[in-house]
């Protein structure tokens, strides 16, 4: 059923607005991918630099060669896997996709979410919505309407509420445009996964490994504006000592069974879910909470290195800037 809601959501993308969108990973900010003024409403809204490109999602697999050619059997084989679902497929472009959306570039990111409310819009309005997350550049990505309005607020024409947002963290991209697949960003759609489909290995690009062998390389972050430190499980308590009381109150984020710590007037304590599901579902929401505590640090115990948290061991990654404390000092 199409609301009345629906409707002036549709209607503003017509008319060149902007329209918050609920997905199943963030909520987007949401514009006419083929109308270039809008999608320049979208850079202005975030702050974003010109030059990053952003996601078009579509309703259907039918529009996809709306926006790409040359796909390629294997792309075709994950969008019916995944989709509608947190993967963005990187494909090459058809030549009419404005620069603008693509940053230049020869490929296009395209992706159809599964949302009721995303998917009912999507479906209204019949083309391509180009949608970055709904948050400023370099912050966190919103998960909730509220969030979205703390971030961008007046410069959004219509928030369209959709609950909470189920995944959590920011879809999974995966470069189709190339000889091989290569995983830009890592999200809950898992390389494990995607591997499963495609009967072949699939890799990580270098920025992504990289991580832990080049700090600073990364200009973008998902970051909270207090600073944020990642540090090992073994050092959490020797971490806590080196700390003199002006460094306090702090937040202390861990998922491990650290019954052994209890929240006070100088530590706020979270105890997070152990498993990777549950926890990629918390982080944003649980960030933006303790950010908005203004504490003086937030620190988060590292989480496992394996291939379920890769999605989220890349953001905590960010959200600290590479600040990490895993060695005794
Ligand atoms: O889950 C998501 O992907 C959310 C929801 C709203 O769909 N969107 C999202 O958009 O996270 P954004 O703009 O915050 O992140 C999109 C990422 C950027 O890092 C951008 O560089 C990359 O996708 N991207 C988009 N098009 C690309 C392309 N043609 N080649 C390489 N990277 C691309
Ligand atoms: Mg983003």
């Amino acid at each position: 059923m199409i609301t009345q809601e629906m409707t002036q959501a549709v209607a503003m993308l017509r008319a060149g607005g902007l329209v918050a969108i609920p997905t199943e990973t963030v909520y987007g900010l949401g514009a006419d991918a083929k109308n270039e003024s809008a999608v320049r409403r979208i850079f202005l809204a975030k702050e974003r630099p010109y030059g990053h490109p952003l996601i078009v999602h579509l309703a259907n697999v039918q529009q996809l060669t709306e926006w790409a050619r040359d796909i390629s059997p294997e792309a075709m084989r994950l969008a019916e896997a995944f989709w509608p679902g947190p993967l963005t497929l990187i494909l090459k472009k058809q030549p009419q996709v404005l620069d603008l959306v693509t940053g230049g570039q020869e490929t296009v990111g395209l992706r159809i979410p599964n949302h009721p409310v995303a998917l009912a819009l999507l479906r209204a309005f019949g083309s391509g919505v180009a949608a970055p997350s709904a948050n400023k550049f370099t912050r966190i990505s919103p998960t909730t309407a509220a969030a979205v309005r703390q971030e961008l607020g007046e410069e959004v024409d219509l928030i369209l509420e959709g609950g909470n947002c189920r995944v959590g963290l920011e879809s999974t991209i995966i470069d189709m445009s190339g000889t091989v697949p290569v995983i830009l960003r890592p999200g809950m759609v898992t390389a494990k996964a995607i591997m499963e489909v495609l009967g072949e290995p699939v890799s990580l690009s270098q920025q992504v490994v990289s991580h832990t062998r080049a700090p600073g390389m990364h200009l973008v972050h998902y970051a909270p504006l207090t600073k944020t430190v990642l540090v090992e499980t073994a050092y959490i308590s020797d971490y806590l000592q080196s700390l003199r009381p002006h460094d306090f109150p702090i937040a202390l984020m861990t998922h491990s069974k650290c019954d052994f710590y209890k929240s006070d007037n100088t530590i706020h304590y979270v105890s997070m879910p152990h498993e990777a599901v549950p926890y990629a579902y918390d982080l944003y929401q649980t960030l933006r909470m303790l950010d908005n505590l203004h504490l003086k640090r937030i620190l988060i115990e590292k989480v496992p290195e394996c291939s379920e948290w890769d999605a989220i061991r890349d953001r905590l990654i960010k959200a600290s800037h590479h600040s990490c404390i895993d060695k005794l000092f």
